[in-house]
C-alpha cells in the first residue's frame, strides 16, 4: 500500500523562527519517512496581504531563505517534495471550484483572517484574504493529503478544508480524503517580549538563522517576571517566556529544574538564567546553522530543489484536478473545447 500524504508549508515572507520549528517544522522532519510529504511555498497566499510590486519582488529571495531553513532543519529533498504554489496552475482552478462550496458568513467567522487584515493595517477585508483558507484547502486537497501539520493559527483553516472536502464528496462523489490537522508540541510559541506569539513582524522572534551573538542579545533583552526587580525576590516561572524557552529548548533538564527552583525562591539572578538559556539555544541552533551554511554554499541547489519539486507536484495536481472535474461532470465540455482551442492555436502560431 502506498504511504499516506502530508501537505503543509508557509508563506515566503523571509527566514523562519523558533515558533515555526516547534509549531510545525519539527513534525514535518519527524514524519518524512512515514508519509509522502509535500511542502508548499505559498507565494499566492502572500499576495493576500502583501500585493505591492515591491512585496512581490521580495518573494523569490524570501522563498530561497525559507527553503534553506527547511533543509537546515532536516527536510530532505530526496524524500519530500518542495514546490512553488504559483507555478502549479491547477490550484487556481480548484480554488475557483471550492469557492462555490463555502459561504461568505462561514469565512467571516474565521478569526485568523481578521487578525491578518488587522496586522496588515487593512481597514476592510480584501476578497482574496477572505478566500485565504479556500485557497489553502485547494493546496491541501490537490495532492489528496491526509495530514496537515500546522501551528495553532492554521487550525481553523484545516477545519474549513475538511468541510469543503466533505461537501465536494457529497455533491459529486468520493474524490478527496478528509484531512486531519496535526498541531506541534508547542502550537503557539510566545515571543521574546512575552506579549504575543513569536512573529517576525512583531520583532519578538529568534530566527533559526540568527548567529550566536544575536541570539545572546535577544535573550538578554527578553521579558521576564516584571515584579522581580532584585535577584533575591521570589519569581514566577509559570508563563515566564525565559522559562518557557528553557523547558522547550534546554536539553539539560536538571539545569532547568535547578534554575526553576532557585528562581522561585529568589536564589538566582536573571542574568544567569538568561545566559544559560542563550547557551542552550545556541547548542540547539548550532547544527541547524552548520547545515544551512553547507546548503547555502551549493550554488543553485535551492532553486533546483524547488524546480524538481514543482515538476512532481504538477503531475499530481493534474491528476487530481482531472478527477475532480470528471466527478463534477465538467470534463466533457471543458476538455473538448480546450483541446480544440489548443489545436487551432498550434496551427496558427506554429
Ligand atoms: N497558511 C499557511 C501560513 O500561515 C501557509 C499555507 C498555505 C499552508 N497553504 C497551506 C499551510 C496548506 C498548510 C497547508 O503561512
Amino acid at each position: 500500500m502506498s504511504r499516506k500524504r502530508i501537505l503543509t508549508g508557509d508563506r515566503p515572507t523571509g527566514k523562519l523562527h523558533l515558533g515555526h520549528y516547534v509549531g510545525s517544522l519539527k513534525n514535518r522532519v519527524r514524519l518524512q519517512d512515514e508519509y509522502e510529504c509535500f511542502f508548499i511555498i505559498a507565494d499566492l497566499h502572500t499576495l493576500t496581504t502583501r500585493p505591492s510590486a515591491e512585496d512581490i519582488s521580495a518573494i523569490t529571495e524570501n522563498a530561497r531563505q525559507m527553503v534553506l531553513d527547511y533543509l537546515a532543519c532536516g527536510i530532505d529533498p530526496s524524500k519530500s517534495v518542495i514546490y512553488l504554489q504559483s507555478a502549479v496552475h491547477e490550484v487556481y482552478e480548484l480554488n475557483l471550484i471550492f469557492e462555490m462550496l463555502v459561504t461568505v458568513p462561514r469565512l467571516q467567522r474565521i478569526p485568523s483572517l481578521k487578525d491578518m487584515a488587522k496586522s496588515a493595517n487593512l481597514a476592510e477585508m480584501p476578497f482574496g484574504l477572505l478566500g485565504y483558507p479556500v485557497l489553502q484547502a485547494a493546496d491541501i486537497l490537490l495532492p489528496k493529503a491526509h495530514l496537515v501539520p500546522v501551528g495553532k493559527d492554521n487550525e481553523s483553516h484545516v477545519e474549513l478544508c475538511r468541510e469543503i472536502a466533505r461537501r465536494f464528496n457529497n455533491l459529486y462523489g468520493e474524490v478527496f480524503p478528509i484531512p486531519d490537522v496535526l498541531l506541534g508540541e508547542v502550537p503557539t510559541l510566545v515571543g521574546t517580549d512575552g506579549a504575543a506569539k513569536m512573529s517576525k513582524s512583531l520583532n519578538n522572534a529568534i530566527l533559526l538563522s540568527d548567529d550566536p551573538k544575536t541570539v545572546e542579545k535577544k535573550v538578554m533583552g527578553m521579558y521576564t517576571d516584571p515584579n522581580r526587580i532584585r535577584a533575591d525576590i521570589p519569581g514566577k516561572v509559570e508563563g515566564n517566556p525565559v522559562f518557557i524557552y528553557h523547558e522547550i529548548f534546554n536539553a539539560n533538564k536538571e539545569e532547568v529544574e535547578d534554575l526553576k527552583e532557585r528562581y522561585r525562591t529568589g536564589k538566582v539572578g536573571d542574568v544567569e538564567v538568561k545566559e544559560k538559556l542563550s547557551r542552550a539555544l545556541n547548542t540547539f541552533l548550532d547544527p541547524i546553522r552548520e547545515k544551512r551554511a553547507e546548503f547555502e554554499s551549493r550554488r543553485g541547489f535551492v532553486d533546483e530543489v524547488i524546480y524538481d519539486g514543482t515538476m512532481v507536484m504538477r503531475e499530481e495536481a493534474k491528476k487530481t484536478l482531472g478527477e475532480a472535474k470528471k466527478a463534477m461532470g465538467l470534463s466533457g465540455i471543458w476538455n473538448k473545447i480546450s483541446r480544440k482551442v489548443e489545436e487551432v492555436r498550434k496551427k496558427t502560431h506554429g
